[in-house]
């Protein structure tokens, strides 16, 4: 199988393993993860020319205190160029998917070995097809002149076709990696296959959008939240702490049908004429939106076996949005008798009490088991404090099983992505919902809105 070339962002590094493994099972791509080490370069990479079949998870350099990495380069062995464009096409973290021709430590090795390959993969588009040669670079700059010297040391390539800087039929890229403290290549060389859907972070920009509140979500980890709850085309994706709909959209760019509550119901109305409803209009996704409804998570108006294909949340943390739930009545139901309403109003508007976040993911999970399909997913955004976390702070569910768990770090605390799979009903119906309690440690983002604000007063400098 031919080797590839994935160029990925530098930032959010934590992610990108979990986004190519999430799009590689939506678009039933087969892949294998190569070590430079494993080629052997004196051979053609179009034949068989890895070493040792490498097929574990690529550890690649990230700096983990701001999760960006300092090699954005990975290999893969692939089917065919097809594989590679589908399997990177709705991609939010990597910029491109190249066809490996070759990599080296510097520019005279890397020719030493392209130039004297026995049947050079560029034979096909050497005599009609029109190209272009780009840059993509990591750690370093590379002026028009420079480009051009480089580009010209390229001539034994003996290529015929027209030089197309607007439509070129195939793109020759150089990718260098000048990043300090890499071992193993840094320059690479490759036909571009195909491009991802990165320019989707410029439409989901906060920036631009019509409608937004102090809760609104990142576009490119809405985008990323999306993905992992694979939102596609004839899946139905819920969101129960809609506030201003940020996962809504991601989820119905990727072609879901998408509903959402909250207990709040000012912040999904908005005002005037900006609302959530607005802003699937601005985005021209209005056919994919079902609607939102206001409701308290923990007592949900949707039927018991009403199922979705995936649910994806974040909660709140007590720091912007506080999390509250419906009082139960002194009879241990949330009952109309609590109303602060008089009993001639026909509204009704129960008392709502404190809810402290561990207790919220404890009851998530629940819900989460009981309105998944098989196999769906729950993505849940989890606030931890980076020192006390451990990976016992994991909500954990007997019908649930957890696939990935992504970290974003802040200062003192972090914001952890957790993509749990429903496991099928035929596995675990002999599970009764009684055996499962809450774990008896309390988790780091137990009274998370008091350890956030200690951590901000310990990290603030005595000058602001
Ligand atoms: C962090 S915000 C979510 C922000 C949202 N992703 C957005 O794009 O604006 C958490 C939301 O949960 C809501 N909430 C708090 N407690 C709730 C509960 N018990 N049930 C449902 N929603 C709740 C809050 O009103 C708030 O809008």
């Amino acid at each position: 199988m031919p080797i590839y070339l994935l160029h990925l962002a530098s930032t959010h590094a934590d992610f990108h393993i979990p986004e190519l493994e999430t799009l590689a099972k939506i678009e039933c791509v087969h892949y294998r993860w190569i070590k430079p080490s494993c080629v052997r370069q004196s051979l053609d990479l179009q034949e068989p020319s890895v070493a040792h079949s490498q097929s574990e998870k690529p550890v690649y350099p990230i700096n983990h205190t701001n999760a960006t990495t300092l090699n954005p380069f990975l290999l893969v062995e692939l089917e065919d160029d097809l594989s590679a464009a589908r399997w990177i096409r709705r991609s939010i973290f990597c910029k491109g998917i190249y066809e490996l021709y070759g990599f080296s430590e510097t520019f005279d090795s890397l020719h030493d070995y392209l130039s004297k390959l026995p049947s050079p993969p560029w034979l096909a588009y050497q005599k009609k097809t029109s190209y272009k040669f780009t840059f993509e670079t990591f750690g370093t700059r590379r002026t028009m002149e420079e480009q051009l010297s480089i580009i010209n040391d390229f001539g034994y390539m003996g290529l015929e076709g027209l030089v197309s800087m607007k439509h070129p039929e195939c793109i020759f890229t150089l990718l260098e990696n000048r990043s300090k403290d890499i071992e193993g290549p840094k320059m690479y060389f490759g036909r571009w296959c195909g491009g991802s859907s990165r320019d989707a972070i410029d439409k989901f920009d906060l920036k631009r959008r019509n409608y937004i509140g102090i809760t609104s979500f990142d576009a490119e980890l809405s985008l990323i939240t999306a993905q992992m709850a694979m939102a596609m085309p004839g899946k139905l994706v819920y969101d129960p702490f809609a506030g201003t709909g940020s996962f809504l959209y991601t989820c119905s760019y990727f072609g879901a049908f998408t509903m959402g509550s909250d207990i709040d119901g000012r912040q999904m109305r908005g005002k005037g004429r900006k609302s959530i409803r607005s802003n699937f209009t601005q985005y021209q996704l209005a056919n994919s939106f079902v609607d939102v409804f206001t409701g308290d998570v923990t007592n949900c108006p949707l039927r018991q076996n009403f199922l979705v294909d995936a649910i994806v949340c974040d909660p709140p943390y007590g720091v912007r949005a506080g999390a509250k739930k419906i009082a139960k009545s002194s009879s241990g139901s949330s009952s109309p008798s609590q109303s602060t309403s008089d009993s001639t109003s026909t509204s009704h508007y129960p008392k709502l009490e404190q809810y402290q976040i561990s207790d919220m993911v404890f009851d998530l999970i629940c819900f989460a088991a009981m309105h998944l399909v098989d196999y769906g997913r729950l993505v849940l955004w989890l606030p931890t404090i980076t020192e006390e976390y451990s990976i016992e702070d994991i909500p954990r569910h007997p019908c649930l099983s957890l696939i990935f768990n992504s970290v974003q770090p802040f200062t003192h605390w972090s914001r952890r992505l957790l993509t749990f799979e429903r496991l099928p009903r035929s596995e675990t119906n002999h599970v009764p919902s009684e055996v499962f309690e809450k774990s008896l440690k309390t988790p780091s983002h137990h009274d998370f809105r008091k350890k956030y604000f200690m951590g901000a007063r310990r990290t603030a400098s005595p000058f602001i």
